[in-house]
């Protein structure tokens, strides 16, 4: 109304007056023309060159004409949901921009991310049928860290620390990411223990390239995922000695063959040090999806390459929700690191027929604005997607409810936004930070947005949008989260023959 918005500007208005005043986002112009049947048809495009004049009429859209504008389903698209008060004009998704420039989808917590996540992959994967294609198989990662996309999708492949299905053993690592696992984040700085571990790393690798995998020494470095014995160190005195003589199988023998041959206990603390590590990681139960030992004998490296990105390609979640935190970071840098390297090493060719998408739940945790070393490889292995994916074929689906929290620069990567109710202010603000320009008239309604509705905006929608996220069945969605109170107090409560195993549970820490 005029009279409130002259209120709200501080001019005394008239009371009776009931002018309206319309604010408008210009976004786009059409031409009526005639299609070839003699049909009007508007063609619509995006971006205005002639702004209208004061004065001039403003007419309503009708429904039967905001098709125009909406765009068909033509070309390689997606259907995402509907578009907000239009009355049911599906909105789509142009598939190559969305996946392939990546897209961030944020909102707070319960306004439907992981709903909506659930809603693109399903549209990805009815896709084939839609379209007809004789063949359709779409490769989908998804880091899951609650554990809840499994129940979404039907025909999944699990990927699990918890039964054993998943694997990134320790010799996967680079150098980086081996020094960050073997010498703990206080004694980062610690050079000689780090050099140690360099020079004991490439022996080991060398002997295996050598003795078993045939590969020339003299062209790899340290960093090359050779597999390689890891010894055992149990029962090792301070001098790396068993029974009076020093213990030389593997990264454990390629650790002692560098101690001092004095017996001065000070000059082999460092050696140790990195020893009583390695010994706690591989006892720790938790772990055995990264320290199990190689046996030095057949090459692993074809078949771990085929639980990311094996023939049955199906979608594959990574349930990270029984990696302890201190290597769920680590786990996920491996992860992104090893389907990049794949991508740059394959050629045009290759890359062209296995374009993946990876989704990244919770991107705050592993790409956070601050720097938290814990997570620092798996935030460069995830910024090196962003930056660069695109020219390989990996596509980044970036989901956080804390948009503040993520880096920028990989939230700025990102070309299209799906942005659901985000409640809290200075997300808000950072949300309008990003988006481009022209959009950030559309930010002043995301907080009054219900569940499942989002501005959709970027290059993958046709123009910038309120939708409303496609409505799916219960089994096509995540688990939820939610802990019903009233649902579980109705029951008698846990007996003590369950809090037996329980304990067991939490002593193993095993679920
Ligand atoms: N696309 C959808 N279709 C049907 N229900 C949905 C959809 N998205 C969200 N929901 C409902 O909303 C609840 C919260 O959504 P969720 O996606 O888990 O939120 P978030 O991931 O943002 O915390 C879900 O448990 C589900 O019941
Ligand atoms: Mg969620």
């Amino acid at each position: 109304m005029k009279a409130d918005y002259e209120a709200e500007h501080g001019v005394v208005s008239r009371p009776s007056t009931d002018e309206r005043i319309v604010e408008a986002d210009l976004f786009g112009e059409g031409e009526w023309t005639l299609d070839s049947g003699g049909n009007p048809k508007l063609e619509f495009e995006r971006g205005v060159a002639t702004y209208p004049l004061p004065q001039q009429t403003v007419y309503l859209t009708p429904k039967s004409e905001l098709r125009f504008i909406y765009g068909h389903r033509k070309g390689a698209v997606i259907q995402l949901g509907e578009h907000v008060g239009s009355g049911g004009a599906p909105c789509y998704a142009d598939l190559n921009e969305l996946l392939g420039k990546h897209t961030a989808v944020l909102g707070s917590t319960g306004s439907g991310k992981s709903g909506a996540v659930s809603a693109i992959i399903h549209s990805l994967l009815e896709r084939g049928s839609v379209a007809e294609y004789p063949e359709w198989k779409p490769q989908i990662i998804i880091l899951d860290p609650h554990n809840e996309y499994g129940k979404a999708f039907k025909e999944h492949k699990r990927l699990s620390t918890d039964e054993g299905s998943l694997s990134l053993p320790y010799w996967l690592l680079n150098l980086d990411e081996t020094i960050g696992l073997l010498i703990g984040k206080t004694e980062y700085a610690a050079t000689s223990q780090s050099n140690i571990v360099k020079n004991a790393l490439l022996s080991a690798r060398t002997k295996a390239a050598t003795d078993v995998l045939e590969l020339d020494p003299t062209k790899l470095t340290v960093d090359a995922p050779i597999p390689y014995v890891l010894g055992d160190p149990t029962g090792l005195d301070e001098f790396g000695e068993i029974s009076g003589t020093r213990y030389e199988n593997g990264l454990v023998g390629a650790i002692n063959a560098q101690r001092p041959t004095n017996k001065n206990k000070k000059d082999h603390e460092d050696y140790n040090k990195v020893l009583r590590k390695l010994d706690s990681l591989i006892k720790d139960q938790r772990l055995s999806f990264m320290m199990k030992p190689w046996d030095g004998t057949v090459d692993p490296m074809p078949n771990l390459l085929a639980q990311l990105l094996g023939g049955d390609r199906t979608v594959r979640v990574v349930d990270l929700s029984g990696v302890p935190d201190e290597v769920a970071g680590t786990a996920s840098a491996v992860i992104a690191r090893t389907l990049f390297s794949l991508k740059v090493w394959q050629t045009p060719a290759e890359r062209e027929l296995s374009p993946v998408l990876l989704v990244c739940e919770e991107a705050h945790r592993y790409v956070p604005n601050s720097g938290e070393a814990q997570y620092e490889a798996a935030q460069s292995a995830i910024r090196r997607i962003a930056k660069e994916g695109r020219k390989y074929g990996i596509g980044l689906l970036l989901v956080s409810q804390r948009p503040s929290e993520v880096e920028s620069t990989v939230l700025s990567q990102c070309n299209s936004w799906i942005v659901l109710r985000v409640s809290n202010e200075s997300d808000r603000e950072h949300v309008r930070g990003v988006l481009p320009d022209s959009m950030s008239g559309l930010t002043k309604m995301l907080s009054g947005l219900r569940r499942r509705e989002a501005i959709f905006v970027g290059q993958a929608a046709m123009l910038p949008s309120r939708i409303m996220i496609r409505d799916l069945q219960n089994e096509q969605l995540p688990k939820s989260n939610d802990i019903d109170f009233d649902r579980g107090w109705q029951n008698p409560g846990i007996s003590e023959e369950q809090l037996k195993i329980l304990s067991t549970r939490w002593r193993y820490q095993q679920r």
